[in-house]
């Protein structure tokens, strides 16, 4: 235990306690992450409670409240839980304050109190952005500076409370200039206990670095209840909305946004981002439905397989895990003779989204065949499964969402697991088989 007086020093990254400052933790080895620890009065801290048995706590499902935007509801689990702490974070430029601007100028058009504190902007600035989504409602407060305990002192009651950003504001009883790991916590710590105190969800907007990282403690990430990743090509105009972590609901929710003139505006059939529409016959081409949360949604899936001037073939994928795409090939080459030893590999899901888990494992190994033998699939089919690792096809859950998407499209073939339990379908036709080889029968490879 440190003695009374003396200095401690606290690494940001892993919790160890020393009683020197170093550049480099001596346990977890992370560079500039030891900072000393600055004690924060303990009445500041938290919420004053009494200890009760868990069974006398009342269990009560809280009321959410709608942010007006319903990718962000979706997202959040339906909406804003009163008193949560939620990290937007994302790359500089990506949109974060007008998704956020935009959310609260709807929320005061509904005749919310929604207060937005900015540290990067000015009022006038704000003023601008907000002319631009082209609402000017009255209940929105504006604040802007610097200092955060004085802003958070002059709300009195809000529905919602914006801090944009937690690396641009400062604490007046730290010293360091705002966006160092101990403002920045600080500055966290003052909004979340303001809203745990006040019951007003409090968002907070946190800029990623270079290495992809939430900048400013990791420790963050732990202190609140959600963190939301805003994520997108910045050529592109669309956006992604993520919550990777939320006490409040699912992670595996996702909102889609196009950035326009006038604003963040939600793409409904995200479809259309991912997949061209039916195409010509194309070798090394399949098309699959993923499903993201409450919703599916078609992926065309792109490989080309070359000769390689290399000892050492390249494998190149964008949008699914390459060791997925390492594993798949060994498969296709153990199970069905299909052998890409001495050729590069190449994938590309298009439209820029990453395919996470097993969902388009069959529509993968088609496309690969497909590309090696350099025959088209009939773009008529869509596949279903999963493959393992003796080439088995296995079922996916959420079946019906994923075909009841394709046939909307115009889909009618499809190739599913022979495990797959099956609901009734009108107009369409059903292949079941029981591995990779016999898929690629199906279809002609
Ligand atoms: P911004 O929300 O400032 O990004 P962040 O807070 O994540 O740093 O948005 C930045 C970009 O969005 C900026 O380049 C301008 C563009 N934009 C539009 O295209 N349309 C709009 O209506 C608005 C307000 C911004
Ligand atoms: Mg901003």
């Amino acid at each position: 235990m440190a003695k009374k007086g003396n200095k401690r020093y606290e690494c940001l990254e892993c919790g160890y306690i020393g009683f020197t400052w170093s550049g480099r933790c001596p346990k977890c080895g992370a560079w500039g992450s030891i900072e000393e620890v600055v004690e924060i009065p303990s009445e500041d801290v938290g919420v004053k409670t009494t200890l009760l048995p868990l069974s006398l706590h009342e269990i009560k499902s809280p009321k959410r409240l709608s942010s007006e935007d319903e990718e962000l509801d979706r997202v959040l689990g339906g909406g804003w839980v009163p008193g949560a702490s939620i990290l937007l974070a994302g790359e500089p430029g990506i949109g974060k304050s007008t998704l956020l601007l935009q959310v609260c100028l709807r929320m005061a058009q509904k005749g919310r109190n929604v207060v937005y504190l900015s540290g990067e902007e000015s009022p006038s600035q704000v003023a601008l952005r907000a002319k631009r989504l082209g609402m000017m409602p009255h209940s929105l407060k504006i604040g802007c500076g610097d200092n955060i305990d004085e802003l958070l002192q002059s709300i009195t009651e809000a529905d919602l409370t914006v801090v944009d950003s937690v690396q641009s504001f400062m604490s007046g009883e730290l010293s360091g200039l705002p966006g160092t790991p101990s403002q920045v916590r600080a500055v966290a710590q003052r909004a979340i206990v303001l809203g745990k105190r006040s019951g007003c969800p409090v968002v907070m907007v946190g800029h990623i670095n270079k290495e992809g990282m939430i900048a400013g403690p990791k420790l963050l990430e732990h202190m609140v209840d959600t963190v939301l990743l805003f994520s997108g090509d910045r050529l592109s105009p669309y956006r992604i909305l993520r919550a990777v972590k939320n006490r409040f609901g699912a992670t595996d929710e996702m909102g889609v946004y196009e950035m326009l003139d006038k604003g963040l505006f939600a793409v409904n059939d995200p479809s259309m981002l991912y997949w061209r529409g039916k195409q010509e016959k194309t070798p090394g081409v399949t098309v699959a439905p993923i499903v993201e949360g409450s919703r599916a949604f078609l992926v065309e899936v792109q490989t080309l397989v070359a000769n390689s001037p290399f000892p050492y073939p390249k494998r190149t994928a964008i949008g699914v895990d390459v060791s997925r795409l390492q594993l798949l090939l060994a498969v296709l080459e153990r199970r069905c003779g299909i052998l890409t030893t001495s050729h590069d590999v190449y994938v590309n899901v298009v439209g820029g989204i990453s395919v996470k888990g097993p969902q388009i494992d069959l529509a993968l190994c088609v496309a690969l065949a497909s590309a090696h033998y350099n025959r088209p699939v009939d773009p008529s089919f869509c596949f279903i499964g999963e493959v393992g690792l003796a080439g088995e096809v296995r079922p996916l859950p959420r079946l019906t969402s994923r075909i009841k998407e394709a046939k909307r499209l115009g889909y009618k073939r499809f190739i599913v697991s022979r495990g797959q339990d099956l609901d009734m379908f009108e107009g369409i036709s059903l292949c079941k088989v029981g591995n990779v080889k016999e898929a690629l029968k199906e279809v002609g490879l």
